[in-house]
């Protein structure tokens, strides 16, 4: 039988086996944890296009961002990216000149409207207007002229479960504007995250909500602060009184009248291969009531028209239409856009129109 008392030596060794076994789980159970985090991926995703926007935006390494800000820098949009600018909207010309002047300009032109208090730009922006007008491509060809960081903010990302601590999101959205400023950051279909609130509402997304208006209210304490929300929606009427009190600025997108309704046709129809009797004044007096987007879907139900009346007129089998030469053939072979073709779909759209009313005539007038 040998000794048996503990030798010092022994309890050691004893107490670095049972240390080394603790940080050995400590650090194994994190990493299995960290494995089975389901966010895990959506983070390392949104970490990588993160660090790929700030790049091509010229964001030095040396701003300091934290975890939550990187989050929301994949938000950020590269106006390089984009492919409408002002040239793309037709029509809209006054919003676009009160947009230049009221937003663009004393960002731009800091130097010039600083000096007072009145001059500044305005915290927060509304679109609004009914659905298909515009509002959304106002807001891109901003992101792409206005020359500030652009933050095209999908509010989906801040009360995902998924990624939690929306709180701390919502606060790293103006942290990262800030730090990056002069910044928009942009909310479309704002009336979806910001509406009237209710007794109803879940405690996590009400506190998210008075959370983001006292972040918003922060904004105007540092008047060298330029950093601008601008919301769209086709509800307003759905939006907190208090988040319409911190957008002053409101721009209203109405439906195209007469001469918005031409210049919407002879924008989306050019380049396209017309025949010499199109005329966009007599389709715009056929249009009343349709939205841009409307119009944009008229003219591709006409223009599929003479591709479905080439492939019924021709032997198809005997077309290698999948093949390029071919694709330039039957590009040139194809006959032009009609009256006869947008008038047909115009009576399309107006028959379907009685059945389902699209959502341009949905609408409740805004003024
Ligand atoms: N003024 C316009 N000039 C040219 N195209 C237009 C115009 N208005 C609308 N369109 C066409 O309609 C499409 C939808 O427009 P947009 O997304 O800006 O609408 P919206 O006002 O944001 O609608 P919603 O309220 O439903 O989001 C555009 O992609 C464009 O093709
Ligand atoms: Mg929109």
């Amino acid at each position: 039988m040998g000794d048996p008392t503990i030798t010092r030596n022994e309890l050691i060794t004893i107490a670095l086996k049972i240390s080394i076994l603790t940080v050995a789980s400590y650090f194994s159970i994190k990493w299995m944890l960290n494995q089975m985090d389901p966010s895990r991926k959506q983070k390392n995703n949104a970490k990588l296009k993160a660090q790929k926007q700030l790049k091509k935006l010229g964001v030095l390494k040396s701003t300091n961002l934290t975890e939550y800000e990187i989050m929301i820098a994949s938000h950020l949009v590269v106006p390089s990216e984009i492919h409408i600018s002002w040239e793309d909207i037709a029509g809209l010309e006054d919003v676009i000149q009160e947009m230049k002047e009221t937003v663009i300009l004393p960002i731009q032109r800091k130097d010039l409207f600083s000096s007072s208090q009145l001059t500044r730009p305005p915290k927060g922006v509304l679109l609004h207007g009914p659905p298909g007008c515009g509002k959304t491509l106002i807001a891109k060809a901003t992101a792409k002229e206005a020359g500030t960081r652009f933050i095209n903010l999908d509010v989906s990302a801040l009360t995902d479960k998924w990624y939690g601590e929306s709180q701390k999101l919502a606060g790293a959205v103006f942290s990262l504007a800030v730090k990056l400023q002069p910044c928009i950051i942009f909310i479309d279909e704002i009336d979806s995250f910001l509406r009237v609130r209710n007794s109803q509402d879940h405690e996590a997304t009400a506190m998210m909500k008075a959370q983001f208006m006292a972040l918003w209210d922060g904004l105007g304490t540092d008047p060298d602060c330029t950093v601008i929300i601008m919301g769209a929606t086709n509800r307003p009427q759905d939006l907190d009184k208090a988040i319409l009190r911190r957008m002053p600025a409101t721009f209203h997108v109405s439906l195209p009248k007469l001469p918005q309704r031409t210049a919407i046709f002879k924008l989306i129809l050019d380049g396209e291969p017309l025949s010499g009797d199109v005329d966009p004044e007599m389709l715009a007096r056929l249009t009343d009531g349709f939205s841009g987007s409307d119009i944009r879907e008229l003219c591709r139900n006409a223009s599929v028209y003479r591709v479905r009346d080439y492939m019924r007129t021709g032997d198809l089998d005997s077309r290698n239409l999948d093949q390029e030469s071919d694709n330039e053939e039957f590009h040139d072979a194809l006959r032009p856009i009609t009256m006869d073709d947008l008038v047909m779909s115009l009576n399309k759209m107006k028959t379907s129109r009685t059945y389902c009313a699209p959502s341009s005539l949905n609408n409740i007038p805004l003024d």
